[in-house]
């Protein structure tokens, strides 16, 4: 075999998602796309908004000479001092071009933090129910992941994380709103790990904190995400324009160091280094200049909360258990059978598709995406009726 033994490995337990992605296609060729109720991907399906195509034809349409350059690896100057103004004021802290470096998504921006932070063996912990890629992340940069679980409503357990952390701890990364929970955690929450962090970085040495929030400006109600920098100085936003601007496939996200963060230059030189050798060299030019003009812009959350509640009201009505999410675009239910992926053999003779919580180290539960159209979910309320029938909850 030609290829790393490691990756033929990961290839053959990666991903749940792709292979729900793949029954999706199979079901979708057999009984026609409209017959099929595919909750399986993130992807979201909310076109950019106007204001993303206006800014985007001006700066395809600039002809100044050097547009489409090198340029320094954490990105155009301009763009990061326009970011600075934009992240500074969701944390509410003064934040300098220097403090941000554009990076190729929210998974460039984990990467290029862990691979500037991590030794080999150093510990990484991640809350379950985790977003899938933090595992490989990890690896890729020598670390081992450390998965501690969240409480019964997906809310940070302060106490777990106090009973993991270690001399060997170099990171935690927190996902807040969540994927696939919807979970938001609160001020109260953030600010006591905050404290926790403290304690333990000056027992074993600096810990940092690593918000990874693509979903930050996607909520619903009333809820807000709290500020992570005024809470823990060691702390890192990894973040994007995937789903508040609908803009996955462009690759573009970026990093905010807290400029508090001990370390702050070298942490920054690292990850700018880190974003070159690991052959990203810069988040795509174009891009930078869009997103930069779009600062106050997203899409309508407006849509995603309908659709929320829709899936809500069908699942209640179906007798399932949830936690309705307070923000992102996922439902994470409690599967009426033990065995997750056996419920969704079920779920899938009713052409719906979902991912078993056990793709997400959380076994017993699934994943439904809500970024589908209306209709979509509507029409699967009988399906997730029938899924149910002769089926219940054991205590
Ligand atoms: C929690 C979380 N983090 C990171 C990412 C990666 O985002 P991006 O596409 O911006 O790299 C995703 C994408 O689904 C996500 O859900």
């Amino acid at each position: 075999m030609a290829i790393a033994k490691k990756m033929e490995e990961f290839a053959q337990n990666s991903s749940w998602i792709r292979k729900m992605f793949e029954e999706g296609a199979r079901m979708k060729a057999r009984y026609g796309a409209d017959k099929v109720f595919d909750f399986s991907l993130g992807n979201p399906d909310l076109p950019p908004p106007p204001q993303f195509t206006t800014v985007l034809r001006q700066l395809a349409a600039d002809e100044t000479p050097g547009m489409h350059k090198y340029m320094p690896n954490g990105g155009y100057p301009a763009v990061r001092e326009k970011m600075a103004d934009k992240i500074g004021g969701e944390q509410e802290v003064k934040l300098d071009f220097n403090d941000i470096i554009m990076t190729c998504g929210a998974a460039g921006a984990i990467n290029v933090t862990l691979k500037a932070i991590l030794d080999p063996g150093d510990e990484v912990i991640i809350l379950s129910p985790f977003f899938v890629e933090y595992k490989f992340y990890i690896d890729n940069h020598g670390g081992v992941s450390r998965v501690v679980k969240t409480a019964a409503d997906f809310d940070l357990d302060c106490d777990a994380v106090i009973a993991a952390v270690n001399e060997h701890t170099k990171a935690i990364i927190i996902n807040s709103p969540n994927n696939p929970t919807g979970q938001i955690y609160s001020a109260a929450k953030i600010h006591k790990l905050g404290h926790i962090l403290e304690a333990a970085s000056a027992k074993f040495g600096t810990i940092y904190l690593i918000s990874d929030e693509p979903y930050r400006k996607i909520v619903f109600d009333d809820f807000t995400v709290p500020s992570i920098f005024k809470n823990y100085k060691n702390s890192i936003i990894a973040s994007s324009f995937s789903k508040d601007l609908s803009l996955p496939g462009e690759r573009i996200g970026f990093i905010a160091v807290n400029p508090e963060a001990e370390d702050h230059d070298s942490l920054l030189e690292a990850m700018t280094l880190a974003n070159r050798i690991l052959g990203f060299v810069n988040a795509p030019a174009l891009m930078q200049r869009v997103v930069a003009e779009l600062a106050q812009t997203s899409v309508d959350c407006g849509i995603y909360q309908r659709r929320r509640q829709l899936f809500c009201d069908i699942l209640s009505e179906a007798g399932y258990r949830f936690q309705p999410p307070k923000g992102a675009f996922y439902i994470f239910p409690q599967s009426p059978l033990k065995d997750d992926v056996k419920f969704l053999k079920i779920l899938q003779k009713e052409k719906i598709l979902a991912v078993p919580g056990q793709g997400f180290g959380c076994p017993g539960y699934f994943r439904l995406a809500f970024c589908v159209e209306d209709e979509v979910i509507k029409a699967s309320a009988a399906g997730f009726k029938r899924a149910m029938e002769g089926l219940s909850y054991k205590e």
